[in-house]
């Protein structure tokens, strides 16, 4: 029996930009999610999953040379479709768990690798930032094929996740980005020099704890992600509650389409004071980064 964990993750700014190369910025979250591994008679899951999870599981073990078949209980909160790195965190867990079976001690970068392999069944085209996020604690700077780079925030940052309840399908909508890309390039690379423009001056707000500025700069990558048509009806509607209530920011965060969106609030107080302002339709978590 061999175990390993993965952890779940928000990105704060850049998804979708992400994977045409601008950078992004996101952070690990302590929610956690494990994995265990014993011999079985034949690969199986402990919770009822698609056929991709038991594609993505092979792929992973057999990149590692175990070809037989194994029972993989899988222990989480994270809510799976929701952007906050379901599929990450277990392809991260698996991998470990695989490693540690052959009691091989590998750095987070080697897992994160492994766990991409996994990302690649899930996502299709991954930008890698997630299982980065999900392999190792903290805020990174990342960009696709680069080393990520370590954010030191000044102050931690109190946040507010609220689960749509409906599940985006991250392959499809980057799909989706792929084709708007083709369609209007100029409008797209446009889009993106802003994006990027705007992912340097969050790092540097981050590093330095403006709060006013990081929630402005949310608001503002928000109003892109609704240009790359990623956001629906049930996301605005929790964006714009959020800000009624007095978060500094809202935006998407993951693909969108559905899944989560998140809230920067001054302090604890009012992240807590805030997740109780949500409609009770929609499932809320809080959260603190750094
Ligand atoms: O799968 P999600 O919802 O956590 O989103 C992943 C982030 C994207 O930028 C949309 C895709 C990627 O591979 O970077």
């Amino acid at each position: 029996m061999s175990k390993g964990t993965g952890f779940a993750k928000t990105i704060l700014f850049g998804e979708h930009f992400v994977v045409h190369g601008t950078h992004a910025i996101g952070a690990s979250l302590s929610t956690e999610l494990n994995v265990t591994l014993s011999p079985a008679e034949e690969l199986r899951l402990s919770i009822p999953t698609g056929k991709i999870v038991l594609e993505a599981t092979r792929k992973i073990l057999d990149s590692f040379g175990l070809h037989d078949n194994y029972y993989v209980e899988i222990e989480t909160q994270i809510p799976s479709g929701a952007g906050m790195g379901w599929s990450a965190a277990y392809s991260v867990a698996l991998a470990r768990a695989a490693a540690n079976a052959q009691n091989l001690f590998l750095d987070w970068r080697r897992i994160a690798e492994y766990a991409y392999i996994g990302e690649k069944v899930f996502h299709g085209n991954p930008s890698g930032i997630d299982n980065t996020l999900s392999s190792r604690r903290g805020a990174i700077l990342f960009r696709k094929g680069e080393d990520p780079i370590p954010i030191e925030l000044k102050n931690p940052l109190n946040i507010v996740i609220v689960h749509t309840r409906k599940m985006g399908i991250t392959k499809e909508l980057v799909e989706g980005v792929a084709k708007l890309r083709k369609a209007r390039p100029d409008f797209f690379l446009d889009l993106m020099k802003k994006e990027e423009a705007l992912i340097v001056e969050a790092k540097k707000c981050l590093e330095k704890g403006n709060l006013l500025r990081i929630g402005e700069l949310m608001d503002i990558n928000q109003g892109y992600l609704v240009q790359l048509g990623v956001s629906t009806p049930e996301l605005e509607e929790v964006v714009s509650v959020a800000r009624k209530n007095g978060a500094l920011g809202a935006k998407i965060t993951g693909a969108g389409g559905g899944g989560c969106a998140i809230a920067l609030t001054k302090g604890k107080k009012e992240a807590k004071s805030l997740a109780e302002d949500i409609d009770k339709k929609y499932l809320v978590f809080e959260a603190q980064i750094g």
